[in-house]
């Protein structure tokens, strides 16, 4: 099981919400979030100038798959709804998940996502 955390524009939240949803990847958590990459928040540093950092709105995604055949599908979607082409895009990052249970069921593992 892997859980994918991906970061992007608040106005990507529909397009990736929509990718999501079209692979049919079902639970999801969605935060609103603060953050900043390598340009601080600002879109050009003059170089040498002392800048403050500012943190950005930006949306989190929070997706637990069952397989890495799913984690790659997941990314995919993700990274192509995601995508300007522009500083600020967002990431994505995957960790293995270790246990996962449904309350309802009691279900562990990949029987309690899928
Ligand atoms: N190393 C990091 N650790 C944690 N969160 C990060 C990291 N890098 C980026 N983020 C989060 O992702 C958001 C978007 O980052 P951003 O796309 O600006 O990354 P970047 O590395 O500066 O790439 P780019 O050059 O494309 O802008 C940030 O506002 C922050 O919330
Ligand atoms: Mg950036």
């Amino acid at each position: 099981m892997i859980k994918i955390e991906a970061i992007v524009r608040e106005d990507k939240f529909e397009d990736v919400k929509e990718a999501l949803n079209k692979i049919e990847v079902n639970g999801i958590t969605v935060y609103q979030v603060m953050g900043c990459g390598k340009q601080k928040g600002h879109i050009e540093l003059v170089r040498g100038t002392e800048v403050d950092i500012t943190m950005l709105p930006k949306i989190k995604f929070e997706i637990v798959v069952s397989s890495e055949e799913w984690e790659e599908k997941t990314i995919k979607a993700i990274q192509e709804a995601a995508y300007t082409g522009s500083p600020g895009d967002g990431k994505i990052f995957c960790y293995d998940m270790r246990s996962v249970m449904r309350i309802r069921t009691k279900e562990t593992g990949t029987a309690a996502i899928n």
